[in-house]
């Protein structure tokens, strides 16, 4: 069916009316606007000033001023003087199912308009620029096609720019090519710079990025109340976006991460950049509610996909952390290297946690609570100088240290229903990881591991590289790939910050990529952290935070740190599991504590990881979170509520439950005189009956929080 929208657009239906192709050819075409589907977002773009601009208003109100697009290479400047020869419009309402996450089935609705440039002095060189509008936010991106005067080049930048309207509050951190392992900041624009320089710790293997800049997800908060975020979707061979800040002006530029040599992305047509990404809105709950940037990333690539499975879990991990000595190596021969030592001969250190026995009574201990894995850290040669020097070798993924035993202990965990988890601390050491890649997966394959922890500590080998450089990009989609042939699941930590591509490959389930709760023992996460990183880190994809810690004062163990704590009250980390949404979800504490605290444990063991629907009923970054959410395939629900270093009381409404039925929800709740600091481990655990029109508040401790399991 063809008909006309006005007298220069044309719309066609197909005949099932879901997709609908609009197309419109005029040579002298100078603007554009398009609308989102609910009509709240209008994009404008035009070329009256030679470049193109594009500008983006909510509710009649500018959110991006008119900004500049274009992109640069070793042999082009689309730039200036570009023309639109073309422009075609596409509308898009459909739905699809993802394998896990915070929604059952995803609406995926847009408006898009796909503009052909040219420009003359560049023998007619051609590029795509393609714009998707949503009801919540904007998604753009820059294609490449296959055409006669281009081929290869060489990026230099991407002309992006995000000209804000004004002087915004940010949650940002700072701009840095190897890590995303810093505090948020939370200042106006104007005073970002500052509050970078006491952000940017020292964590050994940063590189900070050139000029001032900050890095993505960006969140901002307008003087009138909207909420605006910046990221990216769909990062695949090319290079990761930092934002050049103008903090006099407030405008924001893209700032590709360069490899060593100073180049930004090699590249061959037909290719694109990633999408760039703007999710609006006047109500904070909408930023964390978004699927858009799942939306821009391409369906998942496997055709079978019952082997990817939510995995609850606990680890030989934090003993790690606490300052009790316990260490990842098995002696302290520092010199012992993989494939020469015989490290039957060296001397044990006597603190070596991955020891056979020791990771028994990890598995008693999961198997008795239910947890599907147990991590261990430390269980293969290495160790014992892994983060020393950028060598070319440094661990075995198939040699285990002779106090682990790998076939005993597949046996013992498979007679307990419990699989071990896989861990790979690779140094950074990409190409060494890319050597040994099928035997390290075939080994896992071999000795009952489906799920492997990938880490990614230190400066990058190939010596050439940042974390986030284009070709480490690919290496980190190379590894999920491949593990996927092997049917295995992958957590990275330290990887580049996740771009949605766990719509595509969902075997990859969760990624670290900012300041876990191991930093806690570190110098320590602000109590408003986890009240930020929903709106910044997650926007990309789930963290693998790895929380449950119920012994907060590290001074408990008479070790090494007396003074570290964890910035929370023992609710609060029980309300993670529900904020902090995610198919991967660790109990990090050491059994010992659950066994002091089993009442309130018993959230943990309960709480559901994957999930049919998600309601937020409260936000607010970098102050509160409530958020309810339905297991998948079950009749129960959860409801976890977080605030920051203030106290608060929240509302949960449980209209989200169905009507006419009542249930009984377990309240775990901050004890009267809780407080992070001073009282973390007061609770109070209390059963009420509740239906669709119960509104309960709740008292939130100073850095606490609220969970609520509903049946
Ligand atoms: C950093 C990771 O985030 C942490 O979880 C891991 O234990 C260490 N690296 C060692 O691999
Ligand atoms: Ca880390």
């Amino acid at each position: 069916m063809l008909f006309l929208i006005n007298n220069q657009m044309k719309i066609k239906i197909n005949p099932a009316g879901v997709l609908c192709f609009l197309l419109f050819f005029n040579l002298n075409l100078k603007a554009q606007q398009i609308s989102s589907p609910n009509g709240n977002l209008s994009l404008k773009i035009d070329t009256t000033e030679s470049s193109l601009h594009y500008s983006l208003n909510y509710k009649g109100k500018s959110v991006i001023l008119p900004s500049r697009m274009g992109v640069e290479a070793d042999v082009f400047s689309l730039v200036d003087l570009l023309t639109i020869k073309s422009v075609t419009f596409k509308a898009i309402d459909n739905k699809w199912i993802p394998v896990w996450g915070q929604y059952s089935e995803i609406r995926n609705n847009y408006n898009e308009i796909a503009l052909e440039c040219v420009q003359k002095n560049m023998k007619g060189l051609k590029m795509i620029v393609r714009f998707r509008l949503y009801n919540d936010g904007l998604g753009f991106r820059y294609e490449f096609p296959e055409q006669k005067n281009l081929n290869y080049f060489t990026l230099k930048e991407e002309i992006t720019e995000f000209n804000l309207t004004g002087n915004h509050l940010a949650f940002c951190m700072p701009g840095d090519y190897d890590t995303n392992e810093f505090p948020y900041t939370t200042t106006p624009l104007s005073e970002i710079r500052k509050a970078m320089e006491i952000a940017a710790t020292k964590k050994g293997y940063e590189s900070k990025a050139s000029g001032f800049t900050v890095q993505t997800p960006l969140m901002l908060k307008t003087a009138e109340g909207v909420y605006i975020n910046i990221h990216e979707a769909a990062l695949v061979n090319y290079a990761g976006m930092l934002l050049n800040v103008d903090e006099t002006n407030f405008k924001l530029s893209t700032h590709l991460t360069p490899d060593k040599l100073g180049k930004k992305g090699y590249l061959q047509t037909p290719c694109n950049s990633p999408w760039r990404t703007i999710i609006v809105s006047d109500d904070a709950r909408d930023i964390l509610a978004s699927s858009t940037i799942l939306n821009l990333n391409e369906p998942c690539a496997f055709d079978e996909t019952s082997w990817i499975k939510p995995v609850k879990y606990i680890g030989v991990w934090w003993e790690m952390f606490i300052g009790a000595g316990a260490t990842w190596s098995y002696s302290s021969n520092y010199k012992a290297k993989p494939g020469v030592t015989d490290y039957n001969k060296l001397k044990p250190n006597g603190k070596h946690a991955a020891n056979t026995q020791n990771v028994k009574k990890y598995i008693d201990f999961a198997s008795k609570h239910g947890f599907d894995a147990v991590l261990v850290e430390g269980w293969n040669e290495g160790w014992e100088d892994w983060s020393s020097y950028v060598k070319d070798h440094h661990f075995s993924f198939t040699t285990p240290y002779p106090d682990f035993d790998v076939k005993e202990l597949q046996q013992y965990a498979s007679k307990k229903g419990v699989k071990v988890m896989m861990h790979h601390e690779t140094s950074s050491n990409a190409s060494d990881y890319e050597r040994q890649l099928d035997k390290a997966f075939q080994f896992m394959n071999d000795n009952g591991y489906n799920s492997v922890k990938t880490g990614y500590v230190g400066f990058v080998i190939p010596r050439s590289e940042y974390h986030s450089s284009q070709w480490m990009n690919n290496h980190y989609i190379y590894v999920a790939k491949r593990a996927s042939d092997y049917k295995i699941m992958v957590n990275s930590h330290e990887a580049v910050r996740p771009t949605g591509l766990s719509r595509t490959y969902p075997n990859w389930i969760a990624q670290e990529s900012a300041r876990g709760t191991e930093f806690e023992t570190m110098g320590g996460n602000d109590c408003d952290h986890t009240t930020i990183l929903p709106f910044t880190r997650l926007m990309g994809g789930p963290m693998d935070y790895t929380p449950g810690i119920f012994q907060t004062d590290m001074a408990y163990y008479n070790g090494n740190k007396p003074d570290q704590k964890v910035h929370t009250t023992i609710v609060k980390q029980l309300a993670l599991y529900v904020t902090m949404q995610g198919p991967l979800q660790m109990a990090a504490d050491l059994p010992q504590n659950y066994e002091r605290f089993l009442d309130a444990f018993q959230f943990i063991k309960d709480v559901a990881v994957d999930w049919d629907n998600s309601w937020y009923l409260e936000a607010e970054p970098g102050d509160y979170i409530t958020v309810a959410r339905k297991a998948k395939g079950k009749e129960e629900w959860f409801v976890g509520g977080i605030t920051d270093e203030n106290p608060r009381i929240a509302t949960v409404d449980f209209s989200f439950l169905p009507k006419g039925k009542d249930f009984v929800a377990t309240i775990y709740e901050d004890g009267k005189n809780a407080h992070w600091d001073s009282n973390p481990q007061s609770y109070n655990i209390r059963k009420v009956k509740i239906n669709s029109r119960t509104i309960l508040k709740i008292q939130l401790a100073a850095g606490g929080g609220a969970a609520v399991s509903v049946r």
